[in-house]
């Protein structure tokens, strides 16, 4: 179950990567990268639960879980993935991308990896 968890934890960081790098590219080159912002988004707040529910349900992992860090995480997870959502939707229906929106929800992810990092 340990490879579960670590296997789940890569594809946890694969997400972030996703949120992270599309919202670089999407600042520094102008790229439409909000498809692949949105589906890190949506990674980062399911495998997140994923870790939580193998975490606290599986004892032979020995995890004990942070629960502030873990709920200020979710929050700030959602609220990343609702940005880049509201973004694309507004854009779907002919409205221009609104650039604000999606440079919130990168910001919120880079926020949470220094969450995930500093917070110990
Ligand atoms: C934009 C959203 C997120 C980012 C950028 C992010 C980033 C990270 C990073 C960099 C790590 C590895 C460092 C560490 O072990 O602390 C990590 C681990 C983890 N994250 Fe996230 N995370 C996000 C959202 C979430 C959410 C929504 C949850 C749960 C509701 C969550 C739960 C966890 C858990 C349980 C671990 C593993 C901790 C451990 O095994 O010690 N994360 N996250």
């Amino acid at each position: 179950m340990a490879f579960v968890y670590d296997l789940v934890v890569v594809l946890h960081l694969l997400g972030m990567a996703a949120l992270v790098g599309g919202w670089a590219a999407f600042a520094r080159k102008g790229l439409d990268t909000t498809e692949l912002m949105s589906l890190g988004a949506r990674a980062q707040v399911v495998t997140g639960l994923v870790l939580v529910a193998l975490a606290e349900g599986v004892s032979s992992l020995d995890k004990d879980l942070n629960h502030p860090k873990i709920g200020v995480k979710l929050v700030v997870a959602i609220a990343a993935a609702a940005c880049i959502e509201i973004a694309r939707a507004r854009a779907k229906r002919g409205a221009p991308l609104n650039r604000g929106l999606v440079m919130a929800s990168g910001g919120l992810g880079v926020l949470n990896v220094a969450v995930a990092a500093l917070w110990n």
